[in-house]
């Protein structure tokens, strides 16, 4: 397996090309961005540690039942995926109040949510990835009826297992975010899981150990993604 020129650089990540069509891989960058790309940094060894947690976590899915995009970790910072043709759709589920739930809804951080709330963003940097809703990827054509269903039910799935998996670590899993995507007709989950796509908070004093503490400046940003490297990872 070869690897070919970059077809894409997002935010955190570069996707390459490969000389087999069906695989793809995932160069995990340092920069961070948050509000819209309004704020940007670099968070030391980021992409390193993202690589890893993702591995860990696709695998433990994927050993559960979960389709995942994952076929191995190439080096420190590269992933080979199976290419998927991306479902243009975020997909949040939350298990407490948090971010901009807590914004919108005027609520206090902390509370639970049960059962879990799902929600949908469609994927643009340029709108800010603006909340969608079921009829509205239905209407635009960005899924069929049974990709949506698929993806829900997945979504859930993977909550349910991450909860638990985090849960054994000390943490609560207070919300994340998915993406989904085809491969030969089959729905398959994509990106990455990591500090930047998830909210972690120590089970017994609530400190938070993911992205926020960049988004906030609550300082300790690489130490946090160590912690939830250390615990995923051994
Ligand atoms: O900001 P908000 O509260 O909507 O984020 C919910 C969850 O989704 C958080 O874990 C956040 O890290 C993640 N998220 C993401 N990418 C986005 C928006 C949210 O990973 N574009």
């Amino acid at each position: 397996m070869k690897k070919g020129e970059p077809f894409y650089e997002g935010k955190a990540k570069i996707l390459y090309a490969t000389d087999d069509p069906d695989l793809i891989i995932q160069y995990f960058k340092d920069d961070a961005t948050a509000f819209n790309a309004q704020k940007r940094g670099t968070i030391h060894e980021k992409g390193i540690m993202n690589n890893r947690i993702s591995e860990v976590l696709f695998k433990y899915l994927e050993s559960r039942g979960v389709p995942t995009h994952f076929v191995q970790r190439l080096s420190d910072r590269e992933m080979l995926v199976k290419r998927l043709q991306i479902i243009p759709v975020e997909v949040i589920v939350r298990n407490r109040i948090a971010g901009s739930l807590a914004k919108r809804l005027g609520l206090e951080e902390g509370g639970t949510l049960s059962p879990p709330v799902l929600e949908h963003c469609y994927k643009s940097d340029p709108l800010g990835d603006p909340m969608i809703n079921e009829f509205h990827i239905r209407a635009m054509g960005w899924a069929t009826d049974a990709e949506i269903k698929e993806i829900e039910k997945l979504s859930f799935r993977v909550n349910e297992l991450l909860k638990d998996f985090f849960d054994q670590r000390n943490l609560i899993l207070v919300d994340f975010k998915v993406e989904f995507g085809r491969h030969h007709g089959k729905v398959y989950l994509g990106d990455e899981i990591c500090p930047d796509t998830c909210r972690f908070w120590e089970k017994d004093t609530l400190e938070k150990l993911d992205k926020d503490r960049f988004r906030r400046d609550l300082g300790k940003v690489e130490d946090a993604y160590q912690e939830v490297c250390r615990r995923v990872c051994n």
